[in-house]
């Protein structure tokens, strides 16, 4: 076996060699939104992982080629594309984990609520054929609102009998990569080496990044600096929607982000100890029904929600003022679910 210079194996390349090998559990991973900005780096960063076996891309257009161009790469996965209404229930049949980037994204002047009104139904029948195909999968939503499609998505779930709490997910993980990158910057720490929660919610001010408990440890930030980073933090998706002037939202780091939390999700499923990651989940740990905060994942999905820790002065005036946008969001999510 290879060792490192100096040293035994690392923990890294332990797991590597654990799970990187063909004898890795089959596990088969749904792209609903396959041919979008976010749908085709996803597409790509999923057919790099190695714990993936069957890959399946789907979107109402475009998904032929997409698919023909990724299966090429020579990985693990076979990758099949899934095009229309007819043949999304083939696309998720035997999946383990379904990622949803499909919907629209926003555009300069918007808010990620605007883009309820057409994204909610999408999300809503989604779901309805993820109940019907796959109940079993984890589900890791990306489709704005988050804070509003999660809460639709675990209604929908409730109404056809297939809710489990611990396998729905929305994904914040592109707020804890903005949050480690900024962070990094500032505090001249190296950013590999980064850590930093983000918990609440995913839109505004309902992102809150606890840089109180960020590793390494910085001495050197004012709270200026804090309250700057926080808020860059928060308006991190608009700065990338103002600088595609028109042309859509964050896409390459966001198959990023995607792609860390579904090969968590993958970790946990297959035993992987220890994965931690931030997610937007029902929760306890708050008065809210929906909360984010660091999760541990499981073969079964969140195996537990992780407490906020202590949190700052500042941190803790924040988590009071997202709190009534959040239960808005929410109670919106709930309200369209269950009228329609
Ligand atoms: P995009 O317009 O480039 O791609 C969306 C894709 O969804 C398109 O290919 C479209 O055909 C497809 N689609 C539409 N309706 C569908 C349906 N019923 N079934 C399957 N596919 C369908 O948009 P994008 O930039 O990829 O963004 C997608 C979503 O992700 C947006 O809602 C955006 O706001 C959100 N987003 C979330 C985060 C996050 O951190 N959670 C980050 C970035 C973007
Ligand atoms: C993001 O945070 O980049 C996404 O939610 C997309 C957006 O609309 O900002």
């Amino acid at each position: 076996a290879a060792l490192r210079r100096g040293g035994g194996p690392s923990s890294s390349h332990l797991l590597r060699r654990c799970y990187s090998s063909e004898s890795a559990p089959e596990r088969k991973v749904a792209v609903l939104g396959a041919a979008g900005g976010i749908g085709q780096p996803l597409a790509l960063l999923m057919k790099l992982n190695p714990l993936v076996s069957k890959l399946a891309l789907y979107d109402i257009a475009g998904t032929p080629g997409v698919a023909a161009d990724v299966s090429h790469i020579n990985t693990r996965s076979e990758v099949a594309g899934y095009m229309g209404e007819d043949q999304l229930g083939q696309a998720l049949e035997g999946s383990d984990i379904v990622i949803i980037p499909a919907g629209v994204p926003r555009k300069p002047g918007m808010t990620r609520d605007d883009l309820f009104n057409i994204n909610a139904g999408i999300v809503k029948s989604l779901c309805t054929a993820i109940a019907k195909y796959c109940p079993n999968a984890l589900v890791n939503m990306i489709s704005n609102p988050v804070n509003s499609t999660v809460p639709i998505a675990a209604e929908v779930f409730k109404k056809a009998g297939t809710y489990d709490e611990r396998k729905l997910f929305g994904v914040t993980t592109l707020d804890v990569v903005r949050a480690k990158t900024f962070y990094a910057g500032k505090a001249k720490v190296p950013v590999a080496e980064v850590n930093v929660p983000v918990v609440g919610g995913h839109a505004g001010i309902t992102i809150l990044p606890l840089f109180s408990q960020a590793t390494p440890k910085s001495n050197n930030l004012s709270d200026d600096e804090i309250k700057a980073l926080t808020k860059r933090t928060q308006d991190g998706g608009t700065e990338v929607v103002e600088a595609k002037a028109g042309k859509g939202s964050a896409t390459l780091s966001m198959a990023y982000a995607g792609a860390i939390f579904a090969d968590a999700c993958l970790k946990g499923l297959n035993g992987v100890p220890d994965v931690v990651e931030c997610s937007f989940v029902q929760s306890n740990i708050t008065e809210l029904p929906f909360f984010a905060s660091k999760v541990k994942l499981g073969k079964k999905g969140v195996e537990e929600v992780l407490g906020l820790g202590p949190l700052s002065d500042y941190e803790k005036q924040g988590l009071e003022s997202l709190k009534p946008e959040l239960k808005a969001s929410i109670e919106k999510g709930i309200k369209f679910a269950s009228e329609k």
